[in-house]
């Protein structure tokens, strides 16, 4: 069997997720959309659901998913409903949905239901994404609180810079947010995971951490709290051919690398349709049997290939770490062109194997 395969620890998931919810200092969703940012929702949710006051998905889909798996908790639907005829099973599921747009608000006034909704009512604070703006934020939340069929109970907005810890937009929206809600009764929710981790004025009733569950710092340098956080997601595979060769020679697609000196080469069985990156680097770390390595060529499809370097016992059936606890998923970001989120939600093709 091809050795690539992706470890989930899920005791690392629930340490991240009490980390998340204790700087919350209130209730928070765990976001589990996009299959967990890949680390399996289904598995994730079920290992949290025992404390977790609930999930938030991007859609109804993922939503469903949960539920017929037995997932009972409170499920947040974060783009709401995309037509009228999601809303009867928002209903019948018990899901949460976020409003974000007017279009959304004459669906709810011309719908009758026949129970009421939860709503989360989301501002446009400066994201400019989706969300209410903010001279109309009020009046929005009077019409749909007019309606009997719906529960308004969270305000909520989402920052676009948290993660950039001397930037001043985030405390703007913070501002603008505070501003378009004044006086308007319900729950707030504001945080994702940088703002939990670095915003604590931010902090608000509820907070919905995504990438930090996952144990991977939002942050381009180093962060005392995301220190903290455990790497929930270890992909690994083995070496399965060994190259002796002289210097001078090429390795692999574009001769993206050319040996400099006698170098034994390790080919992986880890590609980009496994979700490697394919434009890492070479020099991008990895471990190979717990000790460190680093990427040499450009990544195949299925293929990539290491440096051996000076570590002689390695060879043929050598584990290759290509990020985790030996080898921060950061860094490989770092030397890869894509975010840490884009990182996780690739991971593909390979078997998923929940541990903890
Ligand atoms: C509305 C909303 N809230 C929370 C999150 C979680 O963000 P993060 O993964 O940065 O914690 C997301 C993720 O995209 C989101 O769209």
């Amino acid at each position: 069997m091809r050795p690539a395969r992706a470890l989930i620890d899920l005791d690392a998931l629930r340490h991240n997720y009490r980390l998340a919810r204790r700087l919350g200092g209130g209730r928070a969703l765990a976001v589990v959309k996009a299959d967990a940012y890949g680390h399996g929702a289904v598995r994730c949710a079920a290992a949290l659901e025992p404390e977790a006051d609930g999930f938030a998905v991007a859609c109804i889909e993922e939503a469903l998913a949960l539920r017929e798996a037995g997932i009972t908790a409170p499920i947040l639907l974060l783009e709401g409903f995309f037509d009228a005829a999601e809303l009867p099973l928002i209903l019948q599921h018990r899901l949460w949905t976020v409003v974000h747009a007017p279009w959304q608000v004459e669906i709810l006034e011309r719908t009758p239901l026949p129970g009421r909704l939860q709503v989360w009512l989301k501002l446009d604070s400066g994201m400019h994404r989706v969300g209410i703006d903010a001279d109309a934020y009020a009046a929005t939340w009077h019409r749909l609180q007019a309606l009997p069929h719906v529960q308004l109970a969270v305000k909520m907005s989402h920052f676009a810079r948290a993660d950039e810890l001397d930037c001043a937009r985030t405390s703007e929206q913070l501002e603008t947010f505070t501003r378009a809600t004044a006086g308007l009764p319900g729950d707030t929710s504001l945080c994702n995971s940088p703002a939990l981790l670095g915003w604590p004025a931010a902090r608000a009733d509820w907070a919905r951490p995504g990438l930090m569950l996952y144990g991977v710092s939002p942050f381009a340098g180093p962060h005392e709290l995301a220190a903290q956080l455990r790497p929930v997601m270890t992909l690994e595979s083995k070496v399965i051919a060994v190259r002796e060769l002289p210097a001078g020679e090429p390795v692999g697609y574009g001769a993206r690398f050319v040996t400099a000196a006698p170098t034994r080469v390790g080919v992986v069985a880890m590609g980009y349709a496994d979700g490697y990156p394919q434009f890492a680097v070479n020099g991008t770390p990895v471990a190979i049997d717990g000790r460190p390595g680093r990427l040499v060529g450009r990544v195949s499809m299925d293929m990539l290939t290491v440096d051996l370097g000076d570590q002689p016992q390695a060879g043929v059936g050598s584990t290759v770490q290509l990020w985790g606890d030996q080898v921060p998923a950061a860094q490989v970001v770092a030397h890869s062109q894509t975010s840490a989120y884009r990182l996780l939600c690739a991971v593909r093709r390979v078997p998923l194997l929940h541990v903890g």
